[in-house]
C-alpha cells in the first residue's frame, strides 16, 4: 500500500471497543494490535508482531501498564520497550533492541485514530468545532465496510450529482440534476465547496485525504423535502454529515459515519440515523463496481466535467501531489 498515506491519520476502531483485552486491526494492509493499559487506560497501538518469534501480540493478554506475548511471555510496556523477558535470569539486562513498533495514537470524536508513521499530518480537527459547540448534538452513526478503495469512498461520499439517480426519494437535488457552476477553494488542510439546490446549501469541506463533511443548511424549508426531515424543517437548521474512510487495505475501506446537528434536539438519534443504512448500501453497489477499484492517477483516464467534477479533479490532482519527491511545489 502507499507508504505515503501512513503519515495521515485514520479511524481504527471505536473508543468502546478498545479495553485492556488486546484486539486485532488492519489499517493500510498492516496488522495491529489495539489494547488499553489496565492501570491508567492509555490506548496504545501497536505493530501486531513480536520482536522475539513474531507471533501475534493481539492474542496475549494486558498485565497493568503491560502488554505480554502469549509465546514466551516477554512483556512489552506501552512505548513499545520490552519490559521483561522471562528466559533471563534475574537482574539480566533486556536488550535495547527488545521492542515492538508503536504507532501515534489519538482518542477523538468516540474513535480511536492512529497515524503510521513517527511524524505524522496535523490531527483533521474540523470536527472539534461541532463537539464544542452547545448549539450541535453529533452522534455515531454505524461504520459500513466495502470491498472498494479509501480513494473511490471519497469520491462518492464528495459527489452529489449522482443524488436524484442513486438516492431517489432520499438525497435528491431539489433543483433536478442539472448542475449548476460551483466554485471550489484549496484550503491548508483540504478543499471546499458548496452547493445550493434551492431548499439547503450543501458546504463540503474535505480534509485530505479520507475525510469529508457534508453540511446541509435548510435555506427554504418550502423549497423541498429531504430525507429524515420530519416535515418541520425551518430555516437555519443544520446537519453535518461527517464520513472517514478508513483504508484497511488496498481495496477495503471502511467508512465511519457520524451525524452533528443543532435541531431536533429533544427527538432520539435514530430519527437522524436510521435513513443510513438504506443510502449507503445503494452507494456501496455502485461504488463496489467501478473498475479499477483505486482512482486512476492519470487525470487522463476517465473523463472529467466541469460541472458536476470540478472538486474531483482537485481531489486526484492532490493524491498525486503526495506522490511526488519532497519539496516538489506544484
Ligand atoms: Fe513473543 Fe517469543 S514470540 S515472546
Ligand atoms: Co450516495
Amino acid at each position: 500500500m502507499l507508504d505515503v498515506l501512513r503519515k495521515y491519520w485514520n479511524p481504527v476502531a471505536r473508543s468502546e471497543e478498545i479495553t485492556p483485552t488486546p484486539t486485532r486491526h488492519m489499517m493500510l494492509g498492516e496488522q495491529l494490535v489495539l489494547w488499553r493499559t489496565s492501570d491508567s487506560g492509555t490506548v496504545s497501538v501497536m505493530k501486531d508482531l513480536c520482536i522475539h518469534r513474531g507471533a501475534a501480540l493481539s492474542g496475549g493478554r494486558v498485565e497493568g501498564e503491560n502488554i505480554v506475548c502469549p509465546y514466551h511471555g516477554w512483556r512489552y510496556g506501552a512505548d513499545g520497550a520490552c519490559t521483561h523477558i522471562p528466559s533471563l535470569p534475574e537482574g539480566s539486562p533486556i536488550p535495547a533492541k527488545a521492542r515492538t513498533t508503536t504507532y501515534p495514537v489519538r482518542e477523538a470524536y468516540g474513535l480511536i485514530w492512529v497515524a503510521q508513521d513517527d511524524d505524522p499530518a496535523p490531527f483533521p480537527d474540523f470536527l472539534d468545532a461541532y463537539e464544542s459547540d452547545p448549539a450541535f448534538r453529533m452522534c455515531y452513526v454505524s461504520h459500513y465496510d466495502w470491498a472498494t478503495s479509501a480513494g473511490r469512498v471519497l469520491e462518492n461520499a464528495m459527489d452529489f450529482s449522482h443524488f436524484n439517480f442513486v438516492h431517489k426519494g432520499y438525497t435528491e437535488l431539489a433543483d433536478g440534476p442539472v448542475i449548476k457552476p460551483y466554485e471550489v477553494k484549496r484550503s491548508d488542510r483540504g478543499f471546499t465547496y458548496a452547493y445550493d439546490d434551492g431548499h439547503l446549501v450543501r458546504d463540503y469541506t474535505v480534509e485530505f485525504p479520507f475525510i469529508v463533511h457534508d453540511r446541509k443548511s435548510v435555506t427554504n424549508p418550502e423549497g423541498g423535502k429531504t430525507w429524515s426531515d420530519d416535515g418541520e424543517s425551518k430555516a437555519g437548521d443544520c446537519t453535518l454529515l461527517t464520513f472517514i474512510a478508513a483504508p484497511v487495505d488496498e481495496a477495503t475501506t471502511r467508512i465511519h459515519v457520524l451525524v452533528s446537528r443543532n435541531h431536533g434536539l429533544n427527538r432520539p438519534d435514530e430519527d437522524f440515523t436510521s435513513g443510513f443504512d438504506v443510502v449507503m448500501n445503494q452507494d456501496k453497489v455502485i461504488v463496489e463496481s467501478q473498475r479499477p477499484e483505486q482512482i486512476p492517477m492519470d487525470l487522463k483516464e476517465e473523463l472529467h466535467l466541469r460541472m458536476p467534477d470540478a472538486h474531483a479533479v482537485l481531489y486526484r490532482r492532490m493524491l498525486r501531489e503526495i506522490d511526488l519527491p519532497e519539496g516538489y511545489m506544484p
